[in-house]
């Protein structure tokens, strides 16, 4: 069964039919493995002009929140498993579950449209499969209820890996992290102060009936109360607000770029925190940003042109510095590295089904090995900072636990802040608190020779 043709065949719409590119979406992610980030924008695409996307969003990124919850379910309500070949007729019975037991959706019409859409292109049975099936989910929801409650990747909607890593790295956060990687994300957004300063923008958004506040630990952060398009932001096109999470606009604070400095920032794709570098520091720092994805360093121009701002842009790999490094160091570096992206569920859910166990080891590997080779680029009394935003010890504080020691000019130097806690080795926020995303922060000084 080829999830597409629902997509193009709707036989009850003339127009896209958001419920089959969801279940399109999903699939994608699923099966392919792509994410959620480059699926979900392709099938907005397939859209009509002026169709609303709000449902074909909240279908997708409900359905990839709570799938280890919809996939306990699913096995509960079919009598023999689903062949892998078959797996666009489980999505649609899980986004019909979803319809009927996490949105307001009538269960009539959740089952109608699933129906509709197992029957456009699915073979005969489909149709009567998923009929049954969801009507007996209504049937039996003390059960699923139960499940739901008993069984913990359905009861957190997460893989048992990753509650078991999260509960050895937090044993008492453990159930708040898994619980705020299933809320909403708030839109938060960082002010150019370049171009004007907080209150300022605030009431710019006052005048646009847009409801906002000031973020409470990033001095640039504005949260909005309900995300908007970014086209009804006041200035986004003339660069003056950038979409960020407050977490992340700390990095630029720990980093603490002074005018006439020379910075590196590592790994810079989207480019976010190389341009609250050049804001903070007034354009006034010499900046390289390095990116070893071309296509994504073309997202770096992109922000950095919109926000009037400067940088060499580099697309090359960190970790070879002797292929790009022009000799002379640098008084900062930024390394953002490359990492699980466990703290940002909340945005990204597909991440809870796209990494594998496995997966951590190797990136803890790149992190360390990232870590070793631009270390020498830094001056002597210069600052390298080492974020992730990634809520796993083992990229985080082990990383840097095992490289301070192991460099005869490393100190790390402890961050004094009133967010997130400090950890052996630098400063831990975990998802949800303060309404933040989940990030890490180090802050590594070298020792004047
Ligand atoms: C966490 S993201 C960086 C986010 C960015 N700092 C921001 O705030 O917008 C990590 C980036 O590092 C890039 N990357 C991964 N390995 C790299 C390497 N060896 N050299 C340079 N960039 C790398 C990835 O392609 C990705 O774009």
């Amino acid at each position: 069964m080829d999830v597409a043709c629902l997509a193009r065949r709707s036989p009850v719409r003339a127009a896209a039919d958001p419920r089959a590119l969801a279940v399109d979406v999903v699939d994608a992610v699923r099966r392919e493995g792509r994410s959620l980030s480059q699926a979900l924008p392709q099938a907005e695409r397939k859209l009509d002009a002026g169709q609303p996307r709000a449902l074909l969003r909240e279908l997708a990124y409900g359905v990839l929140r709570y799938a280890p919850r919809l996939d306990v379910w699913l096995d509960a309500l079919v009598t023999q498993p689903l062949r892998p070949r078959d797996a666009p007729v489980a999505r649609i019975i899980q986004l019909g579950l979803y319809e009927m037991f996490f949105l307001s959706t009538p269960d009539y019409a959740a089952v109608n449209e699933c129906v509709r859409l197992a029957g456009a292109c699915g073979p005969p049975w489909a149709a009567r499969l998923v009929n049954g099936v969801l009507r007996n989910a209504r049937r039996r929801e003390t059960e699923l209820a139960r499940l739901a409650d008993s069984v913990d990747s359905a009861r957190y909607a997460h893989p048992d890996w990753l509650i078991a890593r999260l509960r050895e790295d937090w044993p008492q956060a453990a159930g708040a992290v898994l619980d705020a990687n299933l809320a909403r994300a708030p839109m938060s957004l960082r002010v150019n102060r370049m171009q004007m300063d907080r209150d300022a923008y605030l009431e710019r958004l006052r005048a646009a009936g847009i409801e906002a506040m000031a973020g409470r630990h990033g001095a640039e952060c504005v949260i909005l109360a309900e995300p908007v398009d970014v086209t009804s932001l006041p200035g986004f096109a003339e660069g003056w607000v950038s979409v960020q999470d407050e977490a992340a606009q700390l990095a630029a604070a720990v980093l603490e770029p002074m005018p006439g400095q020379r910075v590196l920032d590592a790994c810079a794709a989207p480019g976010g925190k190389t341009a609250h570098v050049l804001e903070r520091a007034g354009g006034e720092v010499e900046l390289t940003a390095i990116e070893i994805d071309p296509a994504r360093l073309v997202r770096v121009e992109e922000t950095l042109a919109r926000l009037g701002l400067k940088a060499d842009l580099l697309a090359a790999d960190a970790a070879q510095p002797e292929s790009w490094w022009d000799g002379r160091p640098y008084d900062r570096i930024l390394l953002d590295a490359p990492c699980s992206a466990t703290g940002v569920i909340r945005r990204h859910p597909d991440i809870k089904l796209l990494r594998r166990e496995a997966d951590i080891e190797v990136l803890a590997a790149r992190q360390f090995a990232l870590l070793e080779a631009l270390w020498p680029l830094l001056v002597p009394g210069g600052r390298l900072v080492y974020a992730t935003c990634s809520s796993l010890r083992e990229e985080n504080e082990r990383v840097v636990e095992r490289f301070v020691p192991a460099q005869a000019d490393a100190v790390e130097q402890p961050i004094s802040a009133d967010w997130g806690r400090a950890v052996t080795y630098g400063r831990q926020i975990l998802p949800g608190e303060d309404g933040m995303d989940g990030f890490y922060y180090a802050c590594l000084h070298k020792a004047l020779t």
